[in-house]
């Protein structure tokens, strides 16, 4: 399905970014993988091409898709994977705000800037894919981390975006939302060791994009179990919230208030 496309991976010198550009070699495309430091080892390794680039840099993004494009011809598939999360401190907007800024800037500010170089030649030529590697995150929330919380909200409204404008131009989003996956981000992470609906590998979120591409669904849900809480959040917001709250105390350790 994928021959001879050309495909862009952001944050992909390991973890998710890397299965997906695996993926996406393994169906015969032509694919470039980016991070902040040139990822040449992983793309000998994996049989791609490697870009150095500050996905959160708009002057580095634009150029850096100008020179895959001069390599490979025009991009078909941009996956905005690069992520960053951090902690809340001491209370619920503890962080600084510099780390605020960062995640902000590359958990959504990242895609922004590539879907805007990316955006004029798309509608021309009538096709484009744009994939968002947002968070389970994004749907519901990150116990411990309200800026990674809100940003990766923002990407999943922002992918919606893209399809709600442009699926009039023949171009399609496609919005990643995993619970937990084993990679650099989730090491030591005792959340993650002990979460009860499963660590996957990164290799498993690249299949379920290939199958959610393949069906031409938005929502690319690793772990199905997501679109239920989704819904119950949705029909039974206050219920949802209260969970969540237990669910915190839980994780923290603490004593569960008895209920009246
Ligand atoms: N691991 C999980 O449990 C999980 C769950 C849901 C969503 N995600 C999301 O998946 C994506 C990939 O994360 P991962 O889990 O593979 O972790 P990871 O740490 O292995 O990968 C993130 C990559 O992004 C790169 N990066 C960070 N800032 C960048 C920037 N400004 N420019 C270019 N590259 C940058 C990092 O160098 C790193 O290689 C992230 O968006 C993350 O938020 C991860």
């Amino acid at each position: 399905m994928f021959k001879d496309q050309t495909v862009a991976v952001t944050g992909a010198s390991g973890g998710i970014g890397r299965a997906i550009a695996e993926m996406f070699v393994a169906n015969g495309a032509k694919v470039a993988i980016c991070d902040l430091e040139l990822p040449m080892e992983t793309a000998t390794e994996i049989g791609a091409s490697a870009y150095g680039f500050d996905a959160s840099n708009e002057a580095q993004v634009k150029s850096a898709i100008t020179a895959i494009e001069e390599d490979f011809g025009p991009i078909d598939i941009y996956v905005s994977n690069a992520g960053v999360g951090s902690g809340n401190g001491p209370h619920v907007a503890g962080g600084s705000n510099e780390s605020w800024e960062l995640a902000w800037q590359v958990n959504v500010m990242a895609s922004v800037y590539a879907a805007r170089a990316l955006m004029p030649s798309w509608i021309e030529r009538g096709s484009g894919r744009f994939v968002i590697t947002a968070s389970a995150a994004g749907l519901l929330n990150q116990i411990g981390s309200a800026s990674y919380s809100a940003t990766k909200h923002a990407a999943v409204s922002f992918a919606e975006s893209i399809q709600i404008e442009h699926a009039q131009h023949g171009i399609r989003a496609h919005c990643i939302c995993p619970q937990y996956v084993r990679t650099n981000m989730t090491k030591g992470f005792d959340m993650a060791e002990n979460s009860k609906d499963g660590f996957l590998e990164p290799s498993d979120v690249a299949e379920a994009l290939k199958a959610s591409i393949e069906a031409d669904k938005f929502l690319v849900l690793s772990h199905p179990v997501v679109a239920d809480y989704f819904a119950h959040r949705a029909t039974k917001h206050d219920d949802y919230l209260a969970g969540m709250g237990k669910l915190r105390q839980k994780m923290a350790g603490e004593t569960l208030p008895t209920s009246k």
